[in-house]
């Protein structure tokens, strides 16, 4: 029986070639970012209140950019979903509508088309734009994305290049033959690395929004921000929102968590747009502890993927189901009745 993302995570590992798990589980460097990710939401404790007279079920519904989600949760963007089960993003679309009206952000190097994962229906599509050097081709697949039907754009600001991701050096680690971006046409993508580091726009400035904002009528949030004055800069750049990230330990290897860096950004946003979360989410009370700090949502990454291999769309849905339950149970437990009684005093960062 499954009960956990970890469970899951086990039962994935067990699927997947040695070489494909580790492009998925690595991070840059020692992963020293990517262990600290998960430690750090070891180190919060939480502080129940009791007797509250709390209706339950919590209701953990909320509104993001004008769109309302069951919970406060969606999937981050991971390319090549094709590469944890053959349905790739169509499943994890699907897997996703089948559990509740949460988002699903598809990458720029997603596996299967804008267009058959708009027609799936379901919760909000968000597109994760990298920027190429080749811009025509960028705004090609905005604007594909657009028509579809998708909400937003994700522009991931953390990779001029791909971190050193010392597994898959080892590994020499490159895509299955075949297996190619769905929306993007022309270049040798047999090596996530080596494509970056030629195709990847260098020396991108904050003009970069400006330049989306001209192509696309759709909001921008900006993914990959870890400090206060980066994201204070985001918020007057135009920026419709930020992802603190650090692109699940994969990129910078030596940045601090994200929970970590949390609490500074959200002061400097001050509230002016929704901050949201990822790297390292794993239960539902990472949930909670990431909007007791002042997430306004978090994204969940590879346990996505873990899901994918171990079920398709079912293992999707059972996943996030997962995290769902974890999350109502914490709210009622803590005497939590719904988002907004989450505040700064539900933890604590000491050993009780
Ligand atoms: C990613 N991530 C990522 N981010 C992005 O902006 N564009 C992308 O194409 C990808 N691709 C990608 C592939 C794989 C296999 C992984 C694991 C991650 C980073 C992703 O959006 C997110 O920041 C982290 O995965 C979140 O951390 P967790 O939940 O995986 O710990």
């Amino acid at each position: 029986m499954r009960l956990t993302l970890g469970d899951f995570e086990r039962a994935a590992r067990t699927r997947l070639d040695p070489g494909i798990w580790d492009f998925l589980a690595g991070g840059a460097g020692e992963e020293r970012t990517l262990a600290a990710n998960a430690e750090a939401f070891d180190r919060l404790w939480l502080r129940p209140r009791v007797l509250r007279g709390t209706t339950a079920p919590p209701e953990t519904a909320t509104t993001i950019l004008g769109r309302s989600w069951d919970a406060p949760l969606g999937v981050a963007p991971m390319g090549y979903h094709t590469l944890a089960h053959p349905l790739g993003e169509l499943a994890t679309v699907r897997g996703t509508a089948a559990a509740a009206r949460l988002p699903v952000v598809i990458s720029t190097f997603a596996g299967r088309t804008v267009e058959e994962l708009a027609a799936v229906g379901g919760g909000p599509l968000w597109l994760q734009v990298y920027c190429l050097r080749d811009r025509a081709m960028t705004r090609r697949l905005i604007g594909r994305a657009e028509d579809a039907g998708f909400e937003a754009l994700v522009l991931t600001v953390d990779a001029p290049h791909l971190g050193r991701r010392l597994r898959d050096l080892r590994n020499g680690f490159r895509l299955p033959e075949g297996m190619v971006p769905a929306n993007l046409e022309g270049h040798d993508f047999s090596s996530p690395a080596a494509h970056a580091s030629t195709q990847f726009a260098p020396a991108l400035d904050w003009s970069v929004v400006d330049w989306l904002r001209s192509v696309s009528a759709l909001p921008i949030l900006l993914k990959g921000i870890l400090t206060d004055d980066d994201a204070a800069r985001a918020v007057e750049s135009g920026a419709d929102g930020v992802f603190v990230s650090n692109h699940g330990g994969r990129q910078l290897d030596g940045v601090p968590a994200t929970l970590d860096v949390l609490p500074e950004i959200v002061a400097a946003v001050a509230g002016r747009v929704p901050v949201l979360l990822d790297g390292g989410v794993r239960r539902g009370r990472d949930v909670l502890a990431a909007l007791a700090l002042g997430a306004d949502a978090v994204l969940v990454g590879r346990p996505v993927l873990h899901g994918l291999a171990v079920d398709a769309d079912r293992g999707v849905t059972d996943v996030l189901n997962i995290l769902l339950a974890e999350l109502t149970d914490a709210m009622g437990l803590a005497g939590l009745g719904d988002l907004a009684d989450i505040g700064p005093e539900t933890v604590r960062r000491d050993r009780p």
